[in-house]
């Protein structure tokens, strides 16, 4: 296990911390098969975010954006939870007070904590989802959310109101669900530990999660395989595959 001495250092705080968040990133599920993309082999190194991404592309060319999204929707739901998304189901579970908060669109964490909690699991184990969440569909037009379906030969359409449908997840250069991004960084201010895992930390406004820890007088721990711009300003970085790091840190 790499970085002993910081293991036990992050360990101790997360001891000793009354309230935690968690924010997550693409890493905490690279493990379980799911491509980063900012990494070597990371998605934004091999397609152009805005071909896929935007809402510009989707107004443009719907049928390409929604092969993209369907072949990747169909890849994850074949993706499990590994033992760092175990780890933390298991960790809100025991601790009974919301915290965590994901930029993964991939619902790993969700299903980690319906098995984790062996069925139903309570509100304080499911994750605010900051981008959305890549098996469900929101209309374009009216925002009626809906389950996704595999693409049939035509492109989906609003029950409600007849409007496209699209994955409901957050392209670039779109607004965050307010509720959502407001209930994260309430959680971030209220926080004495914010836990960071597997994120480059360089997409904004869930960027700005650690740092409002930070402001308020709280600690960082990052989990992360490699160094990031939050390093420097984190009270301890431990580095390794959060699915080694978290279950030997938060249990
Ligand atoms: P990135 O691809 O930018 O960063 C992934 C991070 O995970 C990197 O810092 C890696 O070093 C680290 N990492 C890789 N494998 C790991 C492992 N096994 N254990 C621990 N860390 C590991 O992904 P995000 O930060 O999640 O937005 O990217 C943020 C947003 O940018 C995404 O939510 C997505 C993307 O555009 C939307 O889809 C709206």
């Amino acid at each position: 296990m790499p970085g002993a001495l910081a293991l036990r250092e992050a360990r101790a705080l997360v001891r000793d911390a009354r309230r935690v968040v968690a924010l997550t990133g693409a890493g905490i599920s690279a493990e379980s098969g799911v491509p980063t993309f900012r990494d070597a082999g990371g998605l934004w190194r091999t397609y152009r975010p805005e071909e896929l991404a935007t809402p510009e592309a989707l107004a443009r060319d719907p049928h390409t954006v929604w092969e993209w999204y369907d072949h990747r929707r169909g890849f994850l739901a074949t993706c499990e939870p590994n033992p760092a998304h175990r780890a933390l189901a298991r960790f809100f579970l025991r601790r009974g007070t919301a915290g965590l908060i994901t930029q993964n669109v991939d619902g790993l964490h969700s299903r980690a904590a319906h098995e984790e909690a062996g069925g139903g699991a309570p509100d304080a184990a499911l994750p605010v989802e900051l981008h959305g969440m890549i098996a469900r569909d929101r209309c374009n037009v009216c925002g009626q959310r809906a389950p996704g379906e595999p693409l049939g030969d035509h492109l989906p359409r609003c029950a409600r109101c007849g409007g496209l449908r699209r994955p409901d997840v957050v392209l670039f250069g779109e607004q965050l669900d307010a509720a959502s991004l407001a209930s994260a960084q309430s959680m971030a201010a209220r926080a004495d530990l914010c836990l960071v895992i597997g994120t480059s930390a360089e997409v904004y406004p869930a960027a700005a999660i650690p740092w409002t820890t930070l402001h308020s007088g709280g600690h960082v721990i990052e989990v992360n395989t490699q160094p990031t711009s939050l390093t420097r300003a984190a009270s301890t970085a431990v580095h390794g595959k959060a699915g080694e790091v978290l279950p030997a840190l938060l249990e």
